[in-house]
């Protein structure tokens, strides 16, 4: 990742305004690629279905789509970004619990694949079905099962319920609905969670193929995979530092010894979101104000917690000092521009800092800018430097981008 230094971050805030995020879309690719590597040392039928909710943005949906990535979305707003990217329908996976039908119907009619999550929306794919005989219907179903992290899931079928059970029948039935995939996620990225994830999915597929005679030709076992990060963030999330090694060792591993003998194995998937774009995204900000109350020193940032949205945690962060009126201090936190008591971006930092600094924030690649809500200020540009590259990627949003859905 190229170093940002005080002169450059000069440069970039004189054309681009002095608070950004910088991407590095090499990282980016290294990371679909090696996560790639790791599953397919097991088992080489083997793909990843890129999250688009975790960060949208088109250069990296792109950038999957050029490696035969698939794009997992959850809404109709991302299906046209996969669209407008050059997607074709038939990489689109769509999950989730509310979908626009028109933009269902749209998908399924064009080759796409709907993960169906409950009973209801499986009678309005049914009824597509009925509608349009001439048309093959691809579905997956999304599962739901503990997988011993202490949470229960709303999402999916509970696959020792009925619903699941109904479904399955209801499918056997229908010449054009063709049940391509069993679908997981599970939130908790520790690795640990991993194998009874895959276990009991190869159980359900098993049940799947015996009981009903389906045989779906997808496993996809969804996102919740932690990225490259260093030590002082593993520490604060509670986990080991995980590699993606960790992760195959407890799913394509298995996959490899279950499928051993078969010859048509499904293709084993998986929804990466933060386990690749999280460690190539960094945000920068500049120190406005530094001020005491009471005992305590506030540095008043430019930024907003809103923009790394992370709580109670101090991601990797560096100042770039340059400032005036630099002083030692300690345990001072540096909060944002909101009016939110509680937005604070880093809390306790003890070292030099002054007016004018530059603040850089680091692994904020994932549930960040796309989750910045239009709150006080705007969002500000995105910048890809990769390499020597220096690119525009997301210009400033404006005061018109925001106001022109209201009437004045
Ligand atoms: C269905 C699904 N897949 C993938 C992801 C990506 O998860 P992560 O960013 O933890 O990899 C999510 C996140 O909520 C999800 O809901």
């Amino acid at each position: 990742m190229k170093t940002l230094s005080r002169e450059l971050l000069e440069k970039l805030a004189l054309e681009y305004g002095d608070s950004f995020y910088v991407l590095d879309s090499d990282v980016f690719e290294e990371n679909c690629l090696s996560l790639s590597t790791e599953f397919k040392k097991y088992y080489d039928n083997f793909n990843i279905a890129y999250s688009y909710k975790t960060n949208y943005t088109p250069k990296l949906v792109k950038i999957v789509n050029r490696l035969g990535g698939f794009a997992e979305v959850v809404s109709d707003m991302e299906v046209e970004v996969a669209l407008r990217s050059g997607v074709p329908y038939e990489k689109i996976i769509w999950n989730g619990p509310v979908k626009n039908k028109e933009k269902v119907k749209e998908v399924l009619l064009n080759g796409g694949t709907v993960n169906v999550d409950s009973f209801n929306e499986f009678e309005c794919i049914k009824t597509l079905a009925e509608d349009n005989p001439g048309y093959v219907i691809r579905i997956g179903l999304r599962c739901n099962y503990d997988v011993g992290d202490g949470v229960l899931s709303r999402f999916g079928f509970d696959v020792e319920g009925n619903d699941f059970d109904s479904v399955l029948k209801q499918i056997c039935e229908k010449d054009n609905i063709k049940l391509l995939s069993l679908q997981v996620h599970f939130a908790e990225r520790d690795p640990k969670y991993w194998t009874q994830r895959t276990t009991k999915i190869l159980d359900v597929y098993k049940k799947v193929r015996n009981e009903y005679g389906i045989v779906p030709e997808r496993i996809d076992l969804g996102g919740g995979i932690y990225g490259d990060m260093p030590e002082s963030l593993s520490r604060q999330l509670g986990t080991e530092p995980p590699c993606f090694k960790d992760y195959a060792d407890k799913s394509a591993k298995l996959f490899a010894d279950y499928f051993k003998d078969e010859e048509n194995a499904p293709m084993l998937l998986i929804e990466p979101g933060t386990a690749v774009v999280a460690n190539c995204m960094r945000y920068v900000c500049r120190i406005e104000t530094i001020k005491q109350i009471c005992n305590k020193t506030y540095a008043s940032t430019n930024g907003s917690q809103k923009n790394i949205n992370v709580c109670g945690i101090n991601l990797p962060m560096q100042i770039i000092g340059g400032g005036r009126e630099r002083k030692q201090y300690s345990d001072i936190d540096l909060v944002g521009y909101t009016c939110i008591e509680s937005d604070c971006l880093y809390s306790g930092y003890s070292g030099e800092i002054g007016i004018g600094d530059y603040v850089i924030f680091s692994n904020c690649g994932s549930y960040s800018l796309v989750m910045k809500p239009p709150f006080i200020f705007t969002n500000v540009p995105v910048i890809d430097i990769s390499g020597d590259m220096v690119e525009i990627i997301k210009r400033a949003e404006t005061f018109d981008d925001l106001f022109t859905t209201y009437s004045f």
